[in-house]
């Protein structure tokens, strides 16, 4: 990768929203919405203390892969894009650096149903892909979260993995999981086709 998330002009606009980098001053924002049950049912952890979540979410290799959704001035949700290396051979591994991007995704509720991940998704498909030069953007979620796995499919992701029972739920339940990927030569034809 050439170019970096840094080096772009922001905010990145679709029809409807205003995608830009987060700041700290967001983080009380996304700590309001990432509390709610039907948020903290699908992420990684239920956010109990806001200074807590600050001070983890302000280190500054997780804030650099936050990006604040905008409807007009209200921050209505966030993305997350985080630059990979792809698994490569030791002798060409440096080709395979900063090739690829994993995404993320959450709009508060009082905003969902709305079509505004789709928006925001296929948007920040269009970053990876011609502003920064990616060559795959993959992401992942639990299979019974399915309005994620929607949102990528409707950006034209393909199901890559089926995990059965691999992920512990705060529930107790063990739950099946999918990965997606989408290549970049893939992102062109979907868009012709
Ligand atoms: C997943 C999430 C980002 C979707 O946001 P959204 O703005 O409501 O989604 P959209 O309105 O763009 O709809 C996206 C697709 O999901 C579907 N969908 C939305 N809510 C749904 C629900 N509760 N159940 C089933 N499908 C749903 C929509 O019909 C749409 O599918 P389609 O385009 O094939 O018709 C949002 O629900 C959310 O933040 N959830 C909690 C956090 C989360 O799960 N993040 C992803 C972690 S992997």
């Amino acid at each position: 990768m050439t170019v970096k998330p840094a080096d772009l002009l922001w905010p990145a606009s679709t029809a409807r929203l205003a995608i830009r980098p987060a700041v700290v001053e967001d983080l009380p924002r996304i700590f309001e919405y990432y509390r709610k049950p039907e948020v903290s049912e699908w992420l990684a952890s239920h956010p109990a203390d806001l200074d807590a979540f600050i001070e983890r979410a302000r280190q500054p290799e997780l804030l650099a892969c936050i990006y604040v959704v905008e409807r007009g001035d209200i921050h209505i949700g966030d993305l997350y894009m985080g630059i990979r290396d792809a698994w490569a051979q030791k002798e060409v591994q440096a080709q395979a650096h900063a090739t690829q991007a994993e995404i993320g995704y959450v709009i508060a509720p009082d905003y969902a149903g709305q079509g505004y991940a789709n928006e925001a998704v296929a948007e920040l498909l269009r970053i990876c892909f011609e502003d920064l030069g990616l060559r795959r953007v993959t992401a992942e979620c639990l299979a019974e979260n399915v309005a994620s796995w929607r949102v990528m499919e409707k950006a034209g992701m393909r199901r890559e993995t089926v995990t059965r029972q691999a992920s512990l739920h705060r529930s107790g339940r063990w739950l099946d999981g999918y990965g997606y990927a989408v290549l970049a030569d893939e992102w062109r034809g979907s868009l012709v086709s």
